[in-house]
C-alpha cells in the first residue's frame, strides 16, 4: 500500500478530509458578500466535496469541483447528486494547472489543499482565473504565536515545513494581489470533529494493516499530528483568507 492510499483508507469513512466544518465554509462565505447572479465558482482540491457542496447550495452558482484524484472526484459528484445540486460539476484535475479560463471565475475556493501545490505558488497561479474584483476563499495551516512551543516547532518544522505566521500569509495573500475582506482561524471544534474520528479508528486501522509497515507509518503519523495538536494545538490553526482580486498598482 502506498502512503496516499493508506492515508485515503484512515480518513474515507469522513467527509471532511481536512479541519472545517459547514459552520466555517458559511462563515467565509458571508464575509464574500453579495455575488452576481448564477455566479462562476471552482473549489479546488476539493476532497469529497465539503465545502463545495454547500458553496453550490448556498449560492445557486455553477460549482467546478476538481481534484487530482479520481474516488474524490466520484465522491464529491455522487454526494451532489444525491442532494440534488444540479449546478456542481466534479472533474479530474491538477489544481496548479486547472481547466479554468482566465478571468472567468467570481469566486474561487480551496479549504486544506493550497499547501499541496505550495500556497505563494497557488496564489500565483489562481489570480488570473477571477475576473477583476473576483472573490477568493482559502485556508493555510498557519502559527497564531512568533515563538511556537518546542516540540510543535519540531513537529511541524518536518511535517509541513513552509509553514508560517498568520501575519506572514496575511502579507503574502496582499503581495500576490488581494485586498483582504476578513481572516479567521477555524474554530476548535472543527479541529476536534476532524480528529476525534480519526483516533477513534485508528486502532482498528493497525489492526486491520498490521503487516504493512507503510500503513503503520502512515497511523504512526496521524498519531502524532493528534498529540501534537492535544499538547500544543493553540499554537496553530488553519486560517482562512477572504479577499478580492484587486488590481496590480
Ligand atoms: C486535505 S484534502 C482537503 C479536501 C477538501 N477541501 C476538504 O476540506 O475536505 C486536500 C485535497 O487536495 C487534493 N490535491 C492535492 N494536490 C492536488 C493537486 N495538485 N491538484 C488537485 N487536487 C489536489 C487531494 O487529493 C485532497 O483531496
Amino acid at each position: 500500500m502506498t502512503p496516499l492510499a493508506a492515508l485515503l483508507d484512515l480518513l474515507a469513512p469522513q467527509v471532511p478530509q481536512a479541519p472545517g466544518s459547514a459552520a466555517s465554509t458559511r462563515r467565509a462565505l458571508a464575509a464574500v458578500g453579495p455575488l452576481p447572479p448564477r455566479p462562476r465558482l471552482a473549489d479546488l482540491g476539493c476532497g469529497q466535496g465539503a465545502s463545495a457542496l454547500v458553496l453550490a447550495g448556498d449560492t445557486g452558482g455553477e460549482v467546478l469541483a476538481l481534484d487530482a484524484l479520481p474516488e474524490m472526484v466520484h465522491a464529491t459528484q455522487s454526494r451532489a447528486e444525491a442532494a440534488g445540486l444540479k449546478t456542481l460539476r466534479a472533474v479530474v484535475g491538477d489544481m496548479a494547472a486547472p481547466p479554468i479560463p482566465p478571468g472567468s471565475l467570481d469566486l474561487l475556493w480551496s479549504e486544506g489543499a493550497a499547501y499541496a501545490i505550495g500556497f505563494e505558488h497557488a496564489l500565483e497561479v489562481w489570480r488570473p482565473l477571477l475576473k477583476p474584483g473576483g472573490a477568493i476563499a482559502l485556508t493555510e495551516l498557519c502559527w497564531r504565536v512568533s515563538e511556537p512551543p518546542p516540540q510543535a516547532a519540531a513537529f511541524w518544522s518536518a511535517a509541513y515545513p513552509a509553514m508560517q505566521h498568520a501575519d506572514a500569509c496575511q502579507r503574502a495573500f496582499e503581495a500576490a494581489g488581494f485586498r483582504l475582506l476578513d481572516r479567521f482561524f477555524l474554530p476548535e471544534e472543527d479541529w476536534a470533529a476532524y480528529y476525534t474520528p480519526i483516533a477513534t479508528r485508528l486502532p482498528a486501522f493497525r489492526d486491520t494493516h498490521a503487516d504493512d509497515p507503510v500503513a503503520i507509518g502512515v497511523a504512526d503519523e496521524m498519531a502524532a499530528e493528534i498529540e501534537a495538536w492535544r499538547c500544543d494545538g493553540e499554537a496553530w490553526g488553519y486560517l482562512f483568507l477572504i479577499g478580492r482580486r484587486a488590481d496590480r498598482p
